[in-house]
């Protein structure tokens, strides 16, 4: 659908807060000029034969600059991304609980390989197809947070762990782990498991007497190894205020601990739970019993976890940086008030109620179709021109960088790698 280009009122709202949030962000480079030059601003000198060429042998380094990125491009600001790693990496280590972070953020190899080295235990992965992806290019420690479920999945479930061994399956219901032990028998395998918990209303077994009986069910069963559970409270993670937030996720995750501490006093042995996510991961870090942390959006960030509060900093999240953007073009000014730029929905994630958010405080961002968005100036005269490039801040990181192949990682101008978002589409 291509008509959904107006802004309701709350939408618009919405934004203005987000922008006024972020009043710290950097001017977009060339939005101060105003004449246009016989050169399109944003263009290069050089071919685009010359810079296919140049990213098609994957040796980048100091030879792209960033704005000759075919747009729409997804950009990754690699100082912020490192920052925002170093920090999550910190604060578990400090916390003595270890780190898995979610590869449905970011799908691409490259990062859940950069993650471990920096000291994760592996990758989470949210569907078989991404941990396949992953696995495929050496990475270990793979947790996949949904069920393999019918013939199929428990087949490839099976086939994935003569891949990477020690990656471990949730699983929520019993016929599912009967299903999951049978196979593997046949395949002389034996399967790492998690007990997913339902503890925010989607997946998972009922924490308390319905997680015992089937983690008593997983343990008689001879070709599945129950290595711990997996608890992820999503409707934690957005809660607006920390001290709600803290609240919440206490609330969502006590009955989680104390369905580990029965299943431990009942000898059936569970020596980790895994949780929490990028609002809650100061959070959960202090909540006995819970040993590891399973964020994603961290390393990104987007708008909405932009303006959920932090703990010691009000109503702006500024625990991470916002090192994810979309590089678009302007391609069109049809009046002197508004330009229009070749990013729309395909460009960026729609499934939020309020809109993306361009880096420059001074501009406005509202759909303007599948293919194109359009920008108006919120401060004075709109000096932007065809052919200028402007960076957007996606509403929700994840389905954000599922549109994309490619990402391109910058340090200031330079183009330093494109890494690719190999699991883009990994839905199964
Ligand atoms: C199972 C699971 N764990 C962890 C996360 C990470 O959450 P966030 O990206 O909010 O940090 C998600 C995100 O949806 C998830 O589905």
């Amino acid at each position: 659908m291509d008509n959904r280009a107006s802004m309701d009122t709350g939408a618009f709202l919405a934004n203005r807060t987000s922008i006024s949030n972020r009043r710290h962000f950097l001017r977009a480079a060339g939005a101060a000029a105003v004449t246009a030059p016989a050169l399109l601003r944003g263009a290069s000198t050089r071919s685009w034969t010359e810079i296919e060429r140049i990213l098609a042998s994957g040796n980048v380094k100091g030879r792209v600059a960033r704005d000759e990125a075919p747009t729409p491009a997804l950009m990754l600001d690699l100082d912020l991304f490192e920052a925002n790693v170093k920090k999550m990496v910190a604060h578990a280590r400090a916390s003595n609980r270890a780190l898995r972070p979610h590869g449905k953020t970011h799908k691409c190899p490259e990062i859940a390989r950069y993650l471990v080295k920096q000291g994760a235990a592996g990758a989470c992965a949210a569907k078989l197809s991404e941990a396949e992806v992953f696995a495929a290019h050496g990475v270990r420690g793979l947790l996949v947070t949904t069920a393999a479920v019918g013939k199929y999945k428990i087949e490839r479930a099976v086939r994935l762990a003569g891949v990477a061994p020690d990656t471990i399956f949730s699983v929520d219901n019993a016929r599912n782990a009967q299903e999951l032990n049978d196979a593997a028998a046949a395949a002389k395998r034996k399967l790492w498991v998690a007990l997913d918990l339902c503890v925010s209303g989607r997946t998972g077994v009922m924490p308390g007497v319905p997680a015992v009986a089937l983690a008593e069910q997983i343990a008689r069963l001879p070709h599945l190894q129950l290595k711990g559970i997996q608890a992820y409270a999503g409707s934690a993670a957005h809660v607006k205020g920390w001290q709600k937030r803290r609240d919440t996720s206490l609330a969502l995750m006590t009955p989680a601990i104390e369905t580990r501490a029965e299943l431990n006093k009942r000898g059936i042995q569970t020596p980790w739970l895994s949780g929490g996510s990028t609002g809650t991961y100061n959070i959960d870090s202090n909540i006995d019993g819970i040993t590891e942390l399973q964020p994603g959006s961290f390393m990104f960030m987007d708008t909405d976890y932009n303006v959920i509060g932090g703990k010691e900093t009000g109503e702006s999240y500024t625990d991470f940086g916002n090192a994810l953007t979309i590089l678009a073009t302007v391609v069109s000014r049809p009046a002197d008030e508004h330009v229009i730029i070749d990013s729309g929905f395909k460009a960026m994630a729609t499934d939020r109620s309020f809109l993306p958010v361009p880096k420059d405080p001074e501009l406005k961002f509202s759909f303007g179709g599948d293919e194109h968005g359009k920008l108006v100036s919120t401060g004075g005269a709109l000096k932007l021109q065809v052919g200028d490039r402007v960076e957007i801040i996606a509403p929700h990181c994840d389905p954000t960088v599922n549109l994309y192949d490619r990402l391109y990682c910058t340090r200031g101008n330079a183009v330093e790698a494109v890494w690719s978002i190999a699991a883009r589409g990994m839905s199964q």
